[in-house]
């Protein structure tokens, strides 16, 4: 039995797969993951630049070996992700017309989303369309198309896959001013009949935010607007971000400096045990609204697979998930259990 297992009754557990757990060449990996999981996300495999990489040349071979591992093993499908602004392929970026943005829009929605059609159990449909103020995010959809490309591409999501539940999906939209966009966004998409069956809050946190108060907080908002709550990139960071440090320079790589690896010798059991009780303060939280509350996906399987070794800044060694290097339980695994 593993997490899927003791949190049945309350909501799926996800994890986010890459191609080197799909092609199953790690054993271990694999063990654990159709051990503790029951949905998977990809982390990169269904994203424009790699999926469609040309104008019309589609790049499918991952994405179907992912949607397979999914359906063989009876997983829940989360398709990540339609529309965002990053990880386009490089032609997008050239494209002038308002009319050849939506065309490559609506070509990439109807053939990605209706590949898959009856496969994928929801899409996220838009990723961060929102600015920590909760206005609307500059992109080349915003740019080209106004803000009605959100409403747009839902509504070719729908129909290329009816079944597929939709999510909008963003980071730090559990913090109160970009709260408030996602609700005013979600609100329009309802007024003027657009499907919309949820919302993915990514939960990229740290060991001191997101505050508990703002997750709860935005659970039952968003809840009240008769949507799923997803968290849908679960995980904690242990290191200091460069924006949190007064007077360090965010473009800086500070090699050698102690701020890139603070913690050569594993992580220390004081900070182990930070994480664990900021993961079970958390899940407390979860479990208390599990009636809101559709799935729980992990941004990783273990520690050493985890893009916050990478993000944002390179070369670091982070500790964000409930798996270590070796793939075993960590302190955090055993307090998240202990919410149920
Ligand atoms: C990240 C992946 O984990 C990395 O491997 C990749 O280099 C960049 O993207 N928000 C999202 C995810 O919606 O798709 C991002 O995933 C993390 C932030």
């Amino acid at each position: 039995t593993g997490l899927k297992d003791i949190f049945a009754n309350d909501f799926l557990i996800g994890t986010a797969l890459g191609a080197e757990h799909i092609l199953e060449k790690n054993k271990i990996a694999n063990n654990l993951i159709l051990r503790e999981f029951n949905a998977i996300t990809p982390e990169n495999i269904m994203k424009a630049e790699v999926i469609h990489p040309e104008p019309n040349n589609y790049s499918f071979t991952l994405a179907d070996k992912f949607v397979e591992y999914g359906q063989k093993n009876n997983l829940f499908i989360a398709g990540h992700t339609l529309v965002w602004h990053s990880q386009l392929p490089k032609f997008v970026h050239k494209i002038q017309s308002a009319d050849s943005v939506r065309l490559f829009m609506t070509n990439h929605i109807n053939t990605v989303a209706g590949r898959y059609k009856g496969k994928i159990n929801s899409w996220d449909v838009v990723n961060e369309a929102l600015n920590e103020d909760g206005t609307l995010r500059k992109s080349i959809f915003l740019e080209k198309l106004g803000e009605g490309y959100i409403k747009e591409a839902f509504d070719l999501a729908a129909k290329a896959d009816p079944n597929a539940e939709l999510y909008y999906n963003d980071y730090n939209i559990e913090q109160p001013a970009k709260r408030k966009g996602a609700i005013e966004l979600i609100k329009k998409l309802q007024a003027s009949g657009t499907k919309i069956n949820g919302v993915g809050i990514q939960g990229h946190w740290s060991l001191k935010g997101a505050p508990l108060k703002d997750i709860e907080e935005s659970i039952i908002e968003f809840s009240k607007l008769g949507l799923k709550v997803a968290f849908t990139e679960l995980d904690i960071t242990v290191l200091p971000n460069p924006w949190d440090l007064k007077g360090a320079d965010v473009n800086q790589n500070f090699p050698g400096s102690p701020f890139m690896n603070p913690y050569p010798k594993g992580l220390p059991d004081s900070v182990q045990t930070e994480l664990a009780q900021r993961y079970s303060d958390i899940f407390k939280i979860f479990i208390k609204h599990r009636d809101k509350i559709s799935r729980i996906t992990f941004w990783g399987v273990n520690d050493g697979h985890s893009w916050l070794n990478g993000w944002p800044i390179r070369n670091r060694t982070n500790y964000p998930l409930l798996f270590d290097r070796e793939f075993q339980k960590k302190p955090a695994y055993e307090a998240v259990i202990k919410q149920k």
